[in-house]
């Protein structure tokens, strides 16, 4: 029997999965690490952290299965994408990673933009300069940290981090590098053009792949600290949406995934690489060779909920999603008319605007803590419409929606989703999502699979569908309507309260 190895390096913590060659999990892990929000609009963690979530998941994974590791066929990694991994000569991490919803480079965007011309930058990168992606915080490290961009000599993603520290090498793959905005996405190889107007060279970042294969194999020191054999061989991976979209088998055109994981992301297969003139949704390379997706990015997802939780529900102490779930379904379709806008951390789709925060739209003394967790689901749940709305408006097909994602298991949720897209939902049982898919590019890239869309065909199954409600639909297309207008009402004081000077 031969096994394949997952590993999702996400915001929350990191989750590794060990599967047999036909996908059943054989034994799973997850470590937590913590994300530091210096400043409001900012967002940083610690590479290190990573590092050690991973080589602890994958020893304990390992010692759990009590399989011969000789027999991993193959490691895929996947991960949160955009983030800003900054090394020096030494190969030692320079500063604190600025991750994916960090909202800092507004400046930066506006400088990239003059920097490659607004028309060519989207005809190379597929995309409009956006605060989330890598290139405008490198621009913000050059501009704030002087000091830092002279010692660096590599740029990197998280997991192309990970990649380093288990194999040695460096490489990305092209659905996460597509996310730095350095990318010809197109043509699916790193943009001389971009990378001059940057004054970035080359050989800072690592070589580019497609994320079946082979990029490096698993050090000495690695098999030392984790059990694995030395050698293992280590696939390109996948971004966490594009690995995603293989663990939920979203290979062809016609599919689309939601995930609600800490952000919140909907997600169609395309041939050809299709692009939102005005931005609102994202073109990347997917992880199957040759093809694309377009994506709609919702920025605090599971994050409004962890928010909520962290901070309004310190009294639940053990199973507080349990709680949490059973509190939202007390309360009826429309929050008991309370509407939230989820912008925590700014909003990418369909806004792009950094400066937009959180609201609690209709609050009255009536309201319950159950009221304001149900329109907390409902706010994310519309803003994923948003998501959906533009993929239409672009005559994308989506014949079929599948949702993964930890907050796609909460069945309130997911019925709340079904109700408001108007359409069934199907959701994949076990284990879902990215780390399933990263193993899946791992099996393709080492021969135990003929293909990626071959191993999805096969092993991939819906076990259960939500299904929609016409009647609540309704309902909600109607307070859709009031959650779009809040936004309108509001873009110039969020912009006014984001100057003051406090
Ligand atoms: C996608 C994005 C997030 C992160 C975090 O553009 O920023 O989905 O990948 O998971």
């Amino acid at each position: 029997m031969r096994y394949l190895l997952g590993i999702d390096i996400g915001t929350s913590g990191t989750k590794t999965v060990l599967f047999d060659e036909k996908l059943c999990e054989i034994s799973s892990a997850t470590a937590e690490y913590p994300l530091y929000q210096p400043q409001n609009g900012r967002a940083e963690q610690d590479p290190e952290d990573w590092y050690n979530a991973v080589i602890s998941t994958v020893g304990t994974v390992i010692k759990k299965a009590g399989i011969n590791s000789a027999d991993i066929a193959g490691i895929g990694l996947s991960g949160q994408m955009h983030g800003l991994v900054m090394l020096d000569e030494e190969n030692r991490v320079l500063r604190p990673s600025i991750i994916w919803c960090d909202q800092r480079t507004e400046k930066e965007c506006i400088q990239l933009t003059e920097l490659v011309g607004a028309e060519r930058l989207v005809e190379i990168t597929a995309n409009p300069a956006l605060t989330g992606f890598t290139a405008s915080k490198i621009l913000w490290v050059k501009n704030n940290e002087p000091e830092i961009f002279k010692k660096c000599r590599h740029i990197l993603l998280p997991k192309d981090y990970i990649r380093f520290r288990l194999t040695g090498e460096f490489a990305a793959d092209v659905s996460d590098a597509s996310g730095m905005q350095l990318l010809d996405v197109p043509n699916r190889r790193w943009s001389g053009e971009i990378l001059d107007k940057l004054e970035i060279e080359t050989n800072m970042l690592g070589s580019i792949c497609e994320s079946v294969e082979i990029t490096g194999r698993i050090t000495a020191d690695t098999a030392a600290l984790t059990g694995l054999a030395e050698g293992t061989p280590v696939v390109g991976g996948a971004g966490d949406n594009a690995a995603a979209a293989v663990g939920t088998g979203i290979v062809k055109e016609g599919s689309a995934f939601t995930t609600i994981g800490t952000s919140g992301v909907v997600y169609a297969h395309t041939n050809s690489p299709v692009i939102d003139k005005r931005g609102r949704v994202h073109t990347f390379c997917c992880a199957v060779p040759g093809c694309w997706h377009v994506m709609g990015v919702t920025q605090a997802a599971g994050l409004s909920l962890k928010w909520f939780k962290d901070n309004f529900c310190k009294d639940m102490t053990e199973n507080a999603y349990t709680e949490i779930n059973a509190l939202a379904e007390t309360s009826p379709t429309g929050s008991n008319r309370l509407i939230y806008l989820p912008y925590l951390m700014g909003e990418r789709t369909p806004h792009l605007d950094p400066d937009c925060r959180g609201v609690l739209f209709g609050l009255s003394a009536s309201h319950t803590r159950g009221d304001v967790l149900r329109s907390v689901m409902e706010g994310v749940s519309f803003s994923l419409c948003d998501c959906k709305d533009i993929l239409d408006e672009m005559g994308i097909p989506v014949n079929k929606m599948t949702a993964c994602g930890g907050g796609s298991t909460s069945d309130v949720w997911a019925k709340i989703l079904a109700d408001c897209y108007g359409c069934d939902i199907r959701r994949i049982g076990g284990v879902q999502g990215p780390a399933l898919g990263a193993a899946i590019l791992a099996g393709a890239g080492t021969g135990v699979f003929e293909s990626v869309e071959y191993a999805c065909e096969q092993f991939i199954k819906a076990d259960n569908t939500v299904a929609y409600s016409p009647e609540t639909h309704e309902k909600y297309k109607k307070l859709h309507r009031v959650y779009k207008n809040l936004y309108d009402s509001l873009k110039n004081d969020f912009r006014r309260l984001s100057d003051i000077m406090l």
